[in-house]
């Protein structure tokens, strides 16, 4: 049976930056709960609070009021991909990919082939003892990807994972993503500009309100799990799609 309690829980979630005349209030209040093994993906105009969100979840980033709670029960850490990759430039892509299991202690014989693994599935094989100074944006983005991917996290935080990645590498990382995901039931709490990503990964799509970000609305991919990357080609994405994208221009466009 699943477990009772939400992975991640925000209630009356605020933040603000800087203090007096100048503080910038850059989230919330919002409310928000992920469910063990649920995909929530988060849709909202730029500086609306998603990052900043993300960083609070990651335990990175304090609130200035309200709470945002994370309940894991095993061993195996939550990971988080940021925004700007947070890999580290003078370790080796394989030391890099390898980190997280390193420090979950996980055999070097097993780490190495875990890690082989992850940079056979993102096109990085050829540059396991390469450092990221030598790699292109969405080749460090890889890294990043494979980096939290390979320890099999029980929260899987990405902010906007795919971003720098061409179109036909994006649509092969977003269904290997899916199929992940499903098989392992990895709750993950994903952020993207990208609306077709928000609905072939989504079990929610969440889309926030200009600054300060709250949730304006709430939709459900009507595809059942486990789904593929064939959603894509239904009607019931294009009108989804394109009724997100109705309620994301007004946030868009100020008014
Ligand atoms: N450390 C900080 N100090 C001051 N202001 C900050 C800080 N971090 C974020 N902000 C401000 O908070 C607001 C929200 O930023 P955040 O990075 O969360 O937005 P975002 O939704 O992730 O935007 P994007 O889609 O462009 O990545 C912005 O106005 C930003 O300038
Ligand atoms: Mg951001």
């Amino acid at each position: 049976m699943g477990e009772p309690y939400p992975k991640v829980t925000a209630h009356d979630l605020t933040r603000t930056f800087g203090r007096g005349p100048r503080a910038v209030d850059a989230l919330g209040p919002l409310d928000l709960t992920v469910a063990p093994g649920e995909f929530v993906c988060l849709v909202g105009p730029s500086g609306c609070g998603k990052s900043t969100l993300l960083r609070i979840a990651a335990g990175l980033l304090r609130p200035s009021t309200g709470t945002l709670e994370i309940r894991t029960s095993s061993p195996r850490p939550a990971a988080m991909i940021f925004q700007d990759y947070g890999i580290y430039d003078w370790k080796t892509v394989q030391a890099n990919v390898r980190f997280g299991l390193d420090v979950q202690r996980v055999p070097r014989r097993e780490a190495n082939a875990r890690a082989a693994d992850w940079l056979a599935r993102t096109g990085l094989a050829d540059f396991a003892h390469a450092y990221p100074a030598a790699l292109s944006g969405g080749m460090r983005q890889r890294v990043a990807i494979a980096r939290a991917l390979a320890v099999e996290p029980e929260l899987l935080l990405m902010d906007e994972p795919f971003a720098a990645l061409d179109a036909q590498l994006r649509t092969i990382l977003q269904d290997e993503l899916l199929e992940i995901t499903q098989a392992l039931r990895t709750t993950t709490l994903f952020i993207t500009h990208s609306l077709e990503e928000a609905i072939v990964l989504g079990d929610r799509v969440l889309v926030m309100s200009a600054r300060p970000g709250r949730i304006i609305a709430e939709r459900r991919p009507p595809f059942p799990r486990p789904r593929t990357g064939d959603v894509r080609a239904t009607p019931d994405f294009t009108a989804l799609k394109s009724e997100l994208w109705d309620l994301l221009r007004k946030e868009a466009v100020p008014a």
